[in-house]
Formats: C-alpha cells, structure tokens, sequence
C-alpha cells in the first residue's frame, strides 16, 4: 500500500507523519458530500470527452458502490487512507480498475476538500434552519397559550415593569428568527463551486466548472482559482452564525435555569427534560438548560479557533485549512442537539402563571406610569419622575417600618392609598397601581401591554410562516 503522492518520495511516509496529518478521524462526515462531488467531476470528465461513456459509467457504479459501503459502514479504510477523499479514490480503483486512475484527473484534493465541505454545510445550515423554526413554533404555541398572563419583565435582574408573558416569549422568538435569517444568508453567500480550481491555477484540460456547479446544484462557480481553494470564509461564517444562535440559546437557557429555581418558582420542568441528582434524591434539575448555556462558549470558541487558524494564511492552499472541519462538524452538531433539547424543554414545562402575576403585582412596578399620568397633566418628565420616586420611597419606608419582624405588613398604607392622597394624582391614577389597568394603558406599539402584544403575534405567525416558505423552496 502507499499514498496518492507515493511516486515523489525515496522512503515510505513515517508513522508520526501519518498519525499528525491525517483526517480520517473526523472527515468522513464529508464522504456522501465527496462521493457527489466526483460524480459531477465524472461525469464533467465525459463531457470534455477525457474519458469514454463506458468508463464514466465504470466510475460512477464505483462511486455509488464505496458510497454504499461507506454508508453501511462496510468500508474498510486502510492505514495509508489520509482522508476520506484518497479512502475513495482508492476503494474506487480497487472496484473500477485501471480507469480508476483516470478519477482524479483535473482535479486536485484542494479544490475537491472545499467543494465537499460547502455542501456539507448547505445541507447542515437547512437542518439548523429547520430545527430553529420548530423551537420558534413551541415558543409561539406557549405565547398563544399564556393569553394575558402577566410577567415582571426585568432589567439588571430586577423587576422593573410588568409585561405579558407571551411578549417575553416573543422576544426570544424575534431573535430565532433573525438566526434563521442569518443561516439562509450564509448559505446564499457559500453557494459558489470550488470545483475546477484544481490545486491552486485551474486546469490545461478542457473542464467546465460551470457544469459541474451546476450538476451539484450550485448557484454558480468561482471566479478566481486561488481564492477557490483557499476561501473558508463560509466556514468562518457558519461559525458565527452557529455561535449567535448558540448565544440566544443560552439566555433562554438561563433563564430557565433561573425561573425554574425555587428563589423564582414561575415554572416547573417536566420529569423527562430533568436530570436528578446521584446523592440527593429529592433533587430535580435544570441540566438541558444548563448545557445551552455552557455549550455556548464552545461555539465561540470553535470560530475564534477557526479564525485564529485562518489569520496570516497565504495563498493559496495550505494544510493549515484542513483544521476548518473539526469545528464545523462539532458546531452544527451541538446547535441541532440543543435546539432539540431546548424545545422539548420549553414545550414541556410548565408555567406557574400565579406566582408570575404574583411577582408581577408589586405596584410599585407601575411607577413610570403613574410618572407618565403626571406628564400628561404637564409635568416635565424630570420633576414627575422625582415626585413618583419619593412617594415610592415614602411608601416603601411606611412598609418597612410597620412590617412585624419576619412578615408582611398589614397596616401599613398601600401605594395605591398613597397615590389617591397625592395632589395631581387621585383617584384615577390610583388605579393604575392594579396590573391589569395599567398594562391595558400601555399601548405603544411593540411594547408589553395587550394590544400591541395581539398585533405581534399576528406579526410573528407571518413572519414564521414566510421563514417557512422560505425553506420549503430551498429544500424542495
Ligand atoms: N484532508 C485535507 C484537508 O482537509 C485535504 C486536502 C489535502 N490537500 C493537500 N494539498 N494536502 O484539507
């Protein structure tokens, strides 16, 4: 046995060469990819007339074989294998014989690698689409459920404002789908064929690459060889767009971590998307959340590691490039595993909308709009915010200081009395310190309060809906 470049060398490649260099261990994740992209080369072969119909026809029943082989797991790869391309080239020539040899023509490991891994991640970026879009229509279904359930919205993790639960829902909603946004742009941007460029300056041969780009169902071929070869910007920007994604995950995911604690207490998690504990047996804990999380650093650090690979790199090819695939496999993989998990999460728990409206019932949560009230009736915003600010503070020390050590005060004035006593408040304002009335108020469109949160679901269902027409044409 011996490599592809064989020819060149005196002695036989030593162990540790081949142990360092090769990528059997990872890119066989390429090999349907790489079993389409010598079909197109074949069959762009015969077109030139480089080789005959019946030899073409020899290649590909090869080539479907070992495509075959290798997904049944009945491919024996051998140790001279470098990588899953010259796996296939040799199981191809052992199967086609002599005309085997005629595979590779015109073509080189550098321009086939790139092409494989751009359909790879044409294929991987619709899944993730998908998968996206499937969390997004869980996330809808509970916002549709919760109707006019009231949350405590936060800022610095304090309850500042209440809002219904379906706007908050929403919001992370928003952010999904501009992911989804994002995946189909990258893939617009990849989809350009490498192949053709050959190792690094195209061919003497009469090859067409616009042919072959099309037999792959590319929307078109490179421009320029040297930047065929050596471009993994699309790798770089898989990355990215997996490594945001992974990041909206992970606030999802805290915040489930957090709502699902017993200092929280606003939602339960269902027994089958909870792990328990190996010592504590009454423990039951939030790890799908947990693992959204943390897995998001992974995935920053798969495209900073990327980008660290490609910084300096010069033209064209360079072995360099072969740390592009790691990364990319881990990270489409972790994103569609987690975007599982966390939908099966969000779609199974279940919210405690008591304890929210509970949370949410703090009046003093309605300040800006009983400083609002004063606005209205002419007060600059400044002065209203300072006369709203020091009743809360009035009503605040009131409660305190007549609070029994340990318990809630029974005697002390509400806030509400308080807002009634107040000269350009009264009774009208007081009012507002009821939830309800003041989140009815509150209109502004995309904001919390009821009727801008009914038009946003309209907005959001169409949205989805077009996101998914968007994918069913892709796909189709
Ligand atoms: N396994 C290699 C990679 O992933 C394939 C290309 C090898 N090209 C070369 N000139 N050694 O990049």
């Amino acid at each position: 046995m011996s490599t592809l470049w064989g020819g060149r060398m005196s002695e036989p490649p030593a162990d540790e060469l081949m142990e360092f260099t090769t990528s059997l261990g990872f890119d066989r994740e390429l090999a349907q990819a790489d079993i389409a992209g010598s079909r197109a080369h074949v069959r762009g072969l015969e077109r030139a007339e480089i080789i005959t119909r019946a030899e073409a026809q020899t290649l590909l029943q090869a080539l479907d074989q070992v495509g075959a082989e290798l997904e049944s797991e009945a491919f024996a790869f051998t140790s001279t294998d470098e990588d899953i391309h010259t796996a296939v080239e040799r199981r191809v020539t052992q199967l086609a014989g002599e005309v085997g040899e005629k595979l590779h023509t015109g073509r080189s490991r550098n321009d086939q690698v790139a092409t494989d891994l751009r359909l790879f991640a044409k294929v991987e970026l619709l899944e993730v689409a998908k998968a996206v879009i499937e969390l997004q229509e869980v996330l809808l279904g509970r916002a549709r459920d919760a109707g006019d359930a009231v949350f405590a919205g936060y800022t610095h993790l304090q309850r500042a404002q209440p809002v219904l639960l379906a706007h908050y829902l929403l919001a992370h909603g928003w952010a999904f789908a501009r992911d989804v946004d994002r995946l189909l742009d990258a893939r617009e941007r990849l989809d350009v064929s490498p192949l053709g460029a050959g190792a690094l300056g195209g061919t003497s041969l009469p090859l067409n690459p616009a042919f072959t780009a099309s037999e792959l169902g590319f929307a078109e071929p490179f421009q320029n060889s040297l930047d065929a070869v050596s471009d993994r910007d699309f790798a770089a920007e898989c990355l990215f767009v997996l490594a945001l994604l992974g990041v909206h995950l992970s606030r999802l995911g805290e915040e489930v971590v957090f709502y699902s604690s017993q200092e929280a207490g606003f939602v339960r998690l269902a027994d089958a998307y909870s792990t328990g504990s190996s010592m504590l047996p009454h423990k039951k804990n939030p790890d799908i959340a947990e693992l959204a999380r943390a897995k998001s650093g992974r995935l920053i650090g798969n495209l900073t590691g990327l980008l660290a690979v490609l910084k300096g790199l010069p033209l064209a090819y360079n072995r360099d490039l072969q740390e592009d695939k790691e990364p990319m496999f881990d990270s489409f993989k972790q994103v569609r595993l987690g975007l599982a998990a966390m939908r099966g999460l969000v779609a199974t728990m279940e919210f405690d909308y008591e304890k929210m409206a509970e949370a949410a019932s703090d009046p003093t949560l309605v300040s800006v709009d009983l400083a609002d009230f004063l606005v209205r009736k002419g007060v600059p915003f400044r002065e209203a915010h300072r006369r709203i600010a020091r009743l809360i503070a009035r009503y605040l020390e009131a409660e305190i200081s007549s609070r029994p050590a340990g318990q809630v005060s029974k005697d002390a004035p509400t806030l509400k009395d308080l807002v009634r006593d107040e000269p350009d408040l009264g009774e009208e304002a007081a009012k507002l310190c009821d939830i309800g009335t003041a989140l009815v108020a509150r209109q502004s469109p995309g904001g919390g309060g009821p009727e801008a949160v009914s038009k946003q679901l309209q907005q959001f269902t169409s949205q989805l809906r077009s996101d998914m027409a968007r994918l069913q044409a892709l796909s189709g």
